[in-house]
C-alpha cells in the first residue's frame, strides 16, 4: 500500500518541500548511497547528446546542477537549469560561481515552462522525471520548447531486470538507503525514493508517452543491471 502520493498537484507540493529540505545533503547522500555510480550514469547521458559550442541546452529538474555543469565543461555552450525547489537552485548557483560563461539557473516548474516555443537544441532531465506531477503535461512542454530536430534525454531509475541482482538491490534500496537517509537527512525522503520507483512507469510506458508527445527515434539503454535507464528521443516532423 502506498505511503506517498504519486501524481498530481499534491505530489508536486510534497516533492518541492522535500527537495527544499534535503538540498544541503543531497549531493553527499547521492555519492555515498550509489558509491559514486550516479556520476557514471550522468556522464553516460552527456555522452549520448551531441552538442556544439553554439547549442542551447535546457536541463529540467536540474537540482544542484551536475548535468548542466557536465555539459558546460564539455561544450562551453549556453545552458539553462530549471528546478521547482528554490534551495536546490541556490546550491546550483553557488556551484556555478566557479564556471565562467553562459550558464543560468532559475526556479521553475517542468510542467509550466516559461520559455518560448522552439528555444532549445536539447533538453535533459536526470532523476527528475519520476518526481513530476503529470508526465504527459511535462512531455508536451518539453516538446514545445525544443527546436526541430532537438534531442530529449531522460535519465531515470528503473526496476532492475537481472534475477540475481534484483533482490540484492531491492534490499539495499528499500532498507539501507532509507537508513543512510534517516541518519543524514529527512527520513521520509529516502522512503519516498524506493516507493516512487515502484510506482514509476515501465520502460515501455515511458517510450510510449514520448511517442504520444510527438517524439521520434525513441530508444532506451539500461545501466547497472537495469537500475537506471536512459531514454533518448527527437523532435522531428
Ligand atoms: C532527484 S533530484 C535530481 C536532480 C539532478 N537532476 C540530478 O541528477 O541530481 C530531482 C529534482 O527534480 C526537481 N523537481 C521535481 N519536480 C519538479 C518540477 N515539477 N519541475 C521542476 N523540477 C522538479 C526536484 O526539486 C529535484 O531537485
Amino acid at each position: 500500500m502506498a505511503q506517498f502520493i504519486h501524481k498530481g498537484e499534491e505530489k508536486k507540493k510534497y516533492v518541492k518541500q522535500m527537495f527544499n529540505d534535503i538540498s544541503k545533503t543531497y549531493d553527499l547522500i547521492n555519492i555515498l548511497s550509489s558509491f559514486g555510480i550516479d556520476r557514471y550514469w550522468r556522464r553516460s547521458l552527456i555522452r549520448h547528446i551531441n552538442l556544439s559550442h553554439n547549442s542551447k541546452l535546457l536541463d529540467v529538474a536540474t537540482g544542484t546542477g551536475d548535468v548542466a555543469f557536465g555539459f558546460f565543461k564539455k561544450y562551453n555552450c549556453s545552458i539553462v537549469g530549471v528546478d521547482i525547489a528554490k534551495n536546490m537552485i541556490e546550491l546550483a548557483k553557488i556551484k556555478a560561481n566557479k564556471y565562467n560563461g553562459n550558464i543560468d539557473f532559475f526556479e521553475g516548474d517542468a510542467e509550466k515552462l516559461t520559455f518560448s516555443n522552439d528555444s532549445f537544441d536539447a533538453l535533459t532531465i536526470s532523476f527528475g522525471f519520476r518526481n513530476l506531477g503529470s508526465y504527459d503535461t511535462a512531455l508536451s512542454e518539453f516538446y514545445r520548447v525544443l527546436n526541430q530536430n532537438g534531442k530529449i534525454a531522460i535519465l531515470e531509475f528503473s526496476k532492475p531486470k537481472s534475477f540475481w541482482f534484483a533482490p540484492i538491490f531491492n534490499f539495499y534500496f528499500n532498507k539501507v538507503i532509507p537508513l543512510i537517509g534517516s541518519l543524514l537527512s529527512r527520513k521520509d525522503a529516502y522512503l519516498y525514493l524506493p516507493e516512487s520507483v515502484d510506482y514509476f512507469l515501465t520502460r515501455q510506458d515511458v517510450c510510449s508517452k514520448l511517442k504520444t508527445a510527438g517524439f521520434k527515434n525513441i530508444s532506451y539503454i539500461d545501466y547497472t543491471f537495469g537500475v537506471a535507464t536512459l531514454y533518448i528521443g527527437e523532435k522531428s516532423e
